[in-house]
């Protein structure tokens, strides 16, 4: 800076902290506005919320409507022309989970944001195959990322969770609480899809995504969100044992209420109904027509859904639909961060494009976001040195880890010198010594 004084790590925030200012906008386009006191004025600053990294990753083995006329009663004739499915990836190997996916798509999006991990300020994990009930998979993911600085919670609402993710990224933004926001959405599916039954193990595939979404003043990003629930269809599509309701038991187990399901034609219905309605929805909030949006990235569920709900209610044109669900199946809450990484890669996104999310999951809910997409899309040159540096910090961020759980271990294993002293005081108690015995001999 002109005056030597090193810029702030983060803009500063100087609002009071108790009232954000409304957001008094038009329903369509109202960032919240930051306020900033300079020599007692106050100054207003738009703020918007941009996804600016992109990043996905599929386990290797992939099985095929064929691998799976193996398995269960069906073919791929079948599969193709009720779902439009070929072929899913899945976590073969034990040692990829939902976790192990997430890390890979989360850096490959810090890399394209060229923003360091430090740099985060919360991370939200949308998933339905969590690594555990608890602790969140998001924690999990921080500490593989070396996010020092972040947050991190699981959100929980299938299917619709990454597009649930972000809107709370943008929330946190316009709210002027966070200048970045890690969305994911990772699933290990065949773990919860019961392989004997052809109704649901046919739909499903495993996957990661997961987008950066930064503040800027740069006007445009997610402009505006819908979502949605209807908790009486909540037994349509339903992981039923390992909760509170009915905990896992040898009769859980025994009766496969451990495995996902599902009632296909009743979510089929809700569906179609849903998406073309949530589209409609943030299109009026951002003032946009469905003539004038050039991509739709739709939740990759089936093929047919998206034909009877976004092309033919919506009357947008398939050219304008990103479908890749003919190559993962549905992949839950990543399939839309997989799929937009991919209408990248395809060209199919450029600076000024007018772009709609839409999903529908379990729950029931249904989540769609409208988005004037600003950020360039050119992937930089690949630079040796700063991906040795960013190599260099995973490293280091793995034996952080591994340096405070050694630290824990030890706490664990040395004796408290206060609990030592607390035995040494009962031991004496229940022998009958009293204090000063020995000395006095
Ligand atoms: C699951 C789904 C593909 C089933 O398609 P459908 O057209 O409704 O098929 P139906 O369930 O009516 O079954 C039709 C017939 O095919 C059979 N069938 C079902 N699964 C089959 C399979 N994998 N292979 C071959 N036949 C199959 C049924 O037994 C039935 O036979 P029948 O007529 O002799 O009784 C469809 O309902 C669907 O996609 N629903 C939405 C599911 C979804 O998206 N879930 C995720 C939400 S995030």
């Amino acid at each position: 800076m002109a005056d030597g004084t090193k810029p702030p790590d983060r803009p500063v925030n100087n609002r009071p902290a108790n009232n954000g200012p409304a957001n008094n906008g038009p329903a369509n386009n109202g960032p919240a506005r930051q306020e900033l006191q300079r020599g007692g004025e106050a100054v207003y600053r738009p703020r918007y919320a941009h996804i600016v990294g992109w990043g996905s990753y599929v386990p290797e083995k992939v099985i095929t409507n064929h691998d799976l006329e193996q398995i269960v009663d069906t073919n791929d004739e079948w599969i193709r022309s009720r779902t439009g499915i070929a072929e899913r990836h899945v976590a073969a190997d034990p040692k990829e989970t939902s976790v192990t996916l997430a890390v890979a798509a989360a850096r490959k999006a810090l890399e394209v944001a060229d923003v360091p991990a430090g740099k985060i300020d919360l991370i939200v994990c949308a998933t339905t195959t969590p690594e555990y009930a608890f602790p969140a998979t998001a924690c999990l993911i921080q500490d593989a990322l070396g996010a020092d600085n972040a947050g991190a919670f699981d959100l929980s609402a299938a299917c619709s969770g990454f597009v649930y993710g972000l809107a709370m990224a943008r929330g946190q933004i316009l709210a002027g609480d966070a200048e970045y926001v890690l969305v994911i959405g990772t699933e290990t599916l065949s773990r919860i899809v019961d392989w004997t039954d052809r109704g649901t193990c046919i739909l499903f595939g495993d996957g990661a995504g997961a987008v950066l979404v930064a503040a800027s003043e740069v006007p445009g990003g997610i402009l505006a969100v819908d979502l949605g629930s209807d908790g009486s269809g909540g037994n349509t599509l339903i992981l039923p044992a390992g909760g509170s309701a009915l905990p896992t038991s040898l009769e859980t187990v025994s009766s496969g209420m451990h495995y996902l399901k599902m009632d296909g034609k009743a979510v089929f219905r809700f569906a179609t109904r849903v998406m073309a309605a949530s589209t409609r929805k943030v299109l009026t909030r951002a003032g946009y027509t469905p003539e004038e949006v050039d991509l739709v990235v739709p939740h990759q569920a089936n093929l047919r859904i998206i034909q009877n709900s976004v092309l033919n209610q919506l009357k947008i044109p398939e050219e304008k639909v990103f479908i890749n669900l003919e190559k993962y199946g549905n992949t839950s809450t990543a399939s839309i961060p997989i799929a937009l990484c991919e209408a990248i890669a395809a060209g199919k996104l450029r600076t000024g494009h007018k772009v709609v999310f839409v999903g529908f999951g379990a729950g029931l809910t249904w989540a769609a976001c409208a988005i004037d997409w600003r950020t360039p899309i050119d992937k930089a040159e690949a630079d040796w040195w700063k991906n040795t540096r960013r190599q260099a910090t995973y490293s280091a961020a793995a034996a952080r880890s591994m340096w405070r759980r050694a630290v824990r271990w030890v706490y664990d294993v040395l004796p408290d010198p206060e609990a030592k002293g607390q035995d040494a005081r009962r031991d004496r108690e229940e022998t009958g010594v009293q204090e000063g015995a020995d000395e006095e001999g």
